[in-house]
């Protein structure tokens, strides 16, 4: 089974954003398999990093045209994002103090996550300015 399905209301009704929200999920599903067929620790922490990585610069982009359009929700859209990215570094954080807490705080806390997130402030962001995506 699939750990975090793409669901309709999380499209944000322009289609290269969806696609890189899909990306992100895509990733978020390789790592909870990885976890759970108790992949390699060093490339489970390896392609951690390179998710962070991914979601920081999906972030960054939307927060510079947010402030640069000095859009009304930049504050608590930025915080949102500060959430999970805080959120990954933790599960960076547990994983390597113990691998088999890795799978259970990611089942817990990241699905929620995106379900909240873009079905709310990014389609809300996205229904209000244009942003480019790389
Ligand atoms: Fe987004
Ligand atoms: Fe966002």
């Amino acid at each position: 089974m699939t750990f975090l399905a793409w669901k309709s209301e999380y499209s944000v009704g322009i289609d290269s954003v969806d696609h890189e929200h899909r990306e992100m999920i895509e990733l978020v599903n390789a790592l909870y398999d990885e976890m759970k067929n108790r992949r390699d620790r060093g490339s489970i922490e390896q392609f951690l990093g390179d998710i962070h990585a991914t979601i920081s610069a999906h972030f960054a982009l939307e927060e510079r045209v947010m402030k640069q359009a000095a859009y009304d929700q930049y504050e608590p859209h930025k915080d949102d994002h500060e959430e999970l990215l805080d959120q990954i570094r933790e599960l960076m954080d547990v994983y390597a103090d113990d691998p088999d807490n890795g799978l259970p705080l990611l089942q817990e806390r990241l699905s929620d996550w995106f379900a909240n997130h873009f079905s709310s402030f990014d389609s809300r962001l996205h229904g209000k300015l244009d942003i480019p995506h790389h």
